[in-house]
This record gives C-alpha cells, sequence and structure tokens, in this order.
C-alpha cells in the first residue's frame, strides 16, 4: 500500500460524498489516526480505513439493495433489507473498498464492514474506526465529547459505551434491533464484565 492511495481515496470520496460527509470522513481518520498512535497500530492503515468507512454512504436505500443484488448476495441481508436498509452501506462499503482501491488488506475491509453494527471479537483497528465513526469532531450527539476522551485513555471502555448506547438508543426509537446486534453485545458483555 502506497501513499499514492490517500489521493485516490480523497478523489473519490469528493466525487461521490457530499460535502458534509467527506468532512465526516475526514474527521473520522484524524480521531481513527490518533487512537491507532496510542494503541500501537499502523497509522496509514487507521487512515485508510477511517476515510473509506462510509464511502458507499451516498447510494439509496434502493441502490444498495440493487447493489446486493446484482451481486447474488442479496439472501445474506433480507431482514437488514426489510427493516434497516441503510446498514448495507458498510457491506458496501467494504466491496467498494475492494474492487475500486484494490484493497487486499482483511484488517481494513473488515473494519469497514463492520463499522457500523460491530461484530464479535473485533480487532483493535475494528474497534478504533468504530469509536471514531460515532465520537469524531462533526458529531453533536450528547455524549461525543466524553467518550472521545474516554477513547483516548480506555479505547475497550469507550467501544463498550457506544456500543451500550447504539442499542440504548435503538430500543428507545422502538426500531427493529439487528439479531446480530444481540448477539454481539452479549459476546460482550460476557468478554468485558469489568466494565458493567
Ligand atoms: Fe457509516
Ligand atoms: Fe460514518
Amino acid at each position: 500500500m502506497n501513499r499514492n492511495i490517500e489521493v485516490q481515496i480523497f478523489d473519490y470520496l469528493s466525487k461521490h460524498l457530499s460535502p458534509k460527509r467527506f468532512e465526516h470522513s475526514y474527521n473520522v481518520a484524524m480521531i481513527a489516526v490518533e487512537l491507532a498512535s496510542k494503541n500501537n497500530v499502523d497509522l496509514l492503515r487507521a487512515q485508510i480505513a477511517g476515510l473509506l468507512h462510509d464511502c458507499a454512504k451516498a447510494m439509496t436505500n434502493k441502490e444498495l439493495i440493487d447493489f446486493f443484488k446484482r451481486r447474488k448476495t442479496f439472501e445474506w441481508f433480507k431482514e437488514i433489507v426489510k427493516f434497516s436498509p441503510h446498514l448495507l452501506h458498510s457491506f458496501a462499503g467494504e466491496i467498494v473498498a475492494k474492487e475500486e482501491f484494490k484493497i487486499k488488506d482483511k484488517d481494513i475491509l473488515n473494519t469497514i464492514r463492520n463499522h457500523t453494527l460491530g461484530r464479535k471479537n473485533m480487532s483493535v483497528l475494528e474497534k478504533i474506526v468504530f469509536v471514531s465513526d460515532s465520537v469524531s469532531h462533526d458529531r453533536k450527539w450528547k455524549y461525543a465529547k466524553r467518550i472521545r476522551d474516554l477513547a483516548k485513555n480506555d479505547l475497550d471502555k469507550a467501544f463498550f459505551e457506544i456500543l451500550r448506547k447504539k442499542v440504548e438508543y435503538v430500543i428507545d426509537s422502538g426500531s427493529w434491533l439487528c439479531p446480530q446486534t444481540v448477539d454481539i453485545w452479549n459476546w460482550y458483555v460476557s468478554n468485558y464484565k469489568k466494565y458493567n
């Protein structure tokens, strides 16, 4: 992976994302790099994963559904398509990263794929971008600053807090909770008991 890829990514994002989403992606990459330096993760990989995490975010729900229908992976996402199709942007983002930028690094691809829902046993890079996405400087929600500060000292604790807030938000808003989220939540509760 060379530095040219950053130029390609900026070029692609500036053409495909709204200025607001582009700014968000840049902010996520900046905080991801900061957290990477504190957690012994390669800075360039954190920057690339941060910049690309929402590379498919500009696609409409219909475009996302068509995207997966074309790739014959539609069946995998039946429930997501029915209840929360916007979640597909993470899965589409992984494919765009592979096809458009020829990214083969499995950790970067997993990071893009899992930046919204998470998964069990996430790598440090995955947790960094998952956290950065929720606490980047453009995020105005109530806990953004507090968890951003927490993440600089304890990435795992910040990650768990965000996972909890995401679950709470879905339940409080009376929305569909992805079955994957229930499994993920239970996995982290049993593996990170110290945070409860
Ligand atoms: Fe996203
Ligand atoms: Fe994002």
